[in-house]
């Protein structure tokens, strides 16, 4: 089980994002007195936040194995000319373990395509990161019944050109996050996101063999707050959620670090 935060733009300064991250921590440390097995937790701040929160990660050091520090992006270039990009060789660099790759909100405002994507993927896949993929439909797409095709679409895209091997050596994962389901308060119902996951599974099938596609982690993301978050895991039957709005607030966060285990 995975539970990824992601801040996005947020919080506006190192201040608030270390007190908030400590306080997740906290919250964690508490819970791994309690619990033997935790989910996995990844926090994704600002990548400028990135080396502080690692410092601040290793003053909560038990729990190493369970909080883990990731990135919101990340270019396909090792170094060079690239203004204002970051490589993946730099975010393993200051500790970097899991990297977001396509976001809507990235394929929306910054016009990443989908070959963009892919050379993404293969190039964190190089340096050893651990990318999650995301992928969903508009509204519109929804409207017109063809997800199916969308997301058929984006994964073959993204994956175009990497072997079944690369992907079982290192944690793959792909979150489903509907478009219209992001920061709208409108979270993709349950049912629908387990029929979703048969669908992503049924593409991954006709790509990899069973051993590949089973390694593979399958996230959903939109909307999720704490008291719908166990809802997933249970009828959705999923192996993580990626979480925007609701992983600004400790105790909200901590609410879906608590129901992922119902
Ligand atoms: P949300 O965002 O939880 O605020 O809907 C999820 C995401 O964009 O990853």
């Amino acid at each position: 089980m995975i539970i990824v935060a992601n801040w996005k733009m947020n919080p506006k300064t190192l201040k608030e994002a270390e007190k908030l991250f400590v306080s997740i921590g906290r919250g964690i440390k508490i819970r791994r007195k309690k619990r033997k097995k935790l989910p996995e937790i990844v926090i994704c701040p600002p990548s400028v936040y990135l080396f502080n929160l690692k410092k601040e990660l290793s003053s909560l050091r038990s729990l190493t194995p369970f909080l883990k520090a990731g990135a919101q992006d990340v270019f396909w270039e090792e170094e060079g000319a690239y203004t204002g990009e970051i490589s993946p060789l730099m975010l393993k660099d200051v500790g970097c373990k899991y990297v977001i790759i396509g976001h809507s909100e990235r394929r929306r405002y910054f016009g990443e395509t989908d070959e963009m994507i892919n050379k993404k993927v293969k190039a964190a896949l190089k340096a050893g990161l651990y990318p999650i993929l995301c992928v969903g439909e508009t509204e519109k797409e929804r409207k017109k019944g063809n997800i199916g095709d969308i997301l058929r679409k984006q994964i073959k895209s993204a994956l175009k050109g990497i072997s079944g091997s690369e992907l079982q050596t290192l944690r793959f994962s792909i979150a489903y996050e509907p478009v219209w389901a992001i920061g709208s308060g409108k979270a993709c119902e349950a049912g629908e996101v387990r029929k979703v996951k048969l669908i992503i599974k049924k593409v991954l099938s006709s790509l990899y063999s069973l051993d590949v596609v089973k390694k593979i982690r399958l996230l959903y993301g939109g909307s999720v707050n704490g008291s719908i978050a166990g809802k997933y895991i249970k009828d959705g039957e999923i192996d993580g959620l990626l979480v925007g709005g609701a992983s600004l607030r400790a105790g909200e966060f901590l609410k879906i670090v608590d129901n992922s285990f119902e």
